[in-house]
Formats: C-alpha cells, sequence, structure tokens
C-alpha cells in the first residue's frame, strides 16, 4: 500500500530540469499557457498540466511543469494576471533552486488584449499596454484608451479566445 504522500508524489512525475508553476488557482492552466505563448502549437518542450489536483493550501489547484525551460521575470508578472496565488520553481538537476510567488508588473506590455472593441490596439499594429493602478483586486488601465480591466475581465478575454 502506498501512503497518502507517495501517492501525491507520484501524481505528476519530477522533472529534471526546467520550471514548475505550482498553486495555480483551479481551472487556469491553461490559460497560463495561453498568456505565456505555449497554446495553439505544439510547444518546444515537454509539458505537463495537472488540473483541479488536492491541495492543502488551496483546496485544489493545477499545475503546470516545462522541462527544459526557465520562466522569465516578465513571463512570472503575466501569469500573475491570471492566478495571483502560483508560485514559480526552478528545478536544476532535480532540485528546487528557486522558489518565487508571482508579482503583478506596473507595467504589462503585450501580454493581455485591451477589452474595449474600440480601443487602437484592437484596430492597429499597436502593441497593448496596461498599468497596475491597484493589485489586489485587479485593477489595469490601458494606456491607450483608459478602459478599466479587472481580474474577471482578464479571464473573460481569455475565454473569448478559446
Ligand atoms: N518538483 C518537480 N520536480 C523536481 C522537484 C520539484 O516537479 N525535481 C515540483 C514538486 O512536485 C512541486 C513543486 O515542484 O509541485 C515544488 O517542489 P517542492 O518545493 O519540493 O515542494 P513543496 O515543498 O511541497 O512546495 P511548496 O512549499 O511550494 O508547496
Ligand atoms: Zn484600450
Amino acid at each position: 500500500m502506498q501512503s497518502e504522500k507517495e501517492e501525491k508524489e507520484i501524481r505528476v512525475r519530477k522533472i529534471e530540469n526546467g520550471t514548475v508553476i505550482d498553486h495555480i488557482s483551479p481551472g487556469q492552466a491553461l490559460n497560463v499557457l495561453k498568456i505565456l505563448g505555449i497554446m495553439g502549437k505544439l510547444p518546444e518542450n515537454a509539458i505537463t498540466i495537472a488540473m483541479n489536483v488536492p491541495s492543502k493550501k488551496l483546496g485544489k489547484k493545477d499545475i503546470v511543469k516545462i522541462e527544459n525551460r526557465e520562466i522569465s521575470e516578465e513571463e512570472l508578472g503575466k501569469i500573475s494576471l491570471i492566478s495571483p496565488e502560483a508560485t514559480i520553481n526552478i528545478v536544476r538537476d532535480n532540485k528546487v533552486v528557486v522558489k518565487k510567488k508571482v508579482k503583478i508588473p506596473e507595467v504589462i506590455e503585450e501580454a493581455l488584449k485591451c477589452a474595449n472593441i474600440n480601443c487602437i490596439t484592437n484596430h492597429e499594429k499597436v502593441k497593448t499596454k496596461f498599468y497596475a493602478e491597484r493589485k489586489s483586486p485587479l485593477k489595469l488601465r490601458c494606456h491607450y484608451c483608459e478602459r478599466i480591466m479587472k481580474r474577471e475581465d482578464v479571464l473573460k478575454i481569455f475565454e473569448q479566445e478559446k
């Protein structure tokens, strides 16, 4: 018989090198991949996704493991818009060498579409840019049209893109 701990550990295989994005809000794993730009095409690296698995801290959580790729600070900021509780673990030679919580950046460029259909960024080749006016609850302001986006608006944009 396996102990509960062992069973938990083998649910998702450990990785040798890469990034483990842990404590993702349940159901948001695919949106995390979208905001990182690794959806809709064959990824370069092996990716493991676990959704709605038990978590001591959160009740339920999602996990994304990206092998042989270390997430950048900028990408870490993008993930915070989808899942403010996520933890980033950088794994080298089987060991977690860096552990970070995601942090909402002051300025968010190129990660999000503006919810305002009349915004210039939805009509011309202009990169989007938002300012985090408030971090909790999230309030982003579009640099171009001043539209305010809350976390639910951010998630809605991702739902529409499915
Ligand atoms: N992990 C992995 N491969 C490794 C090492 C760790 O996939 N070689 C994963 C673990 O499965 C876990 C996450 O990375 O999902 C963090 O690992 P660790 O810090 O060892 O786990 P915890 O102490 O449980 O993390 P936390 O305190 O963040 O909950
Ligand atoms: Zn706008």
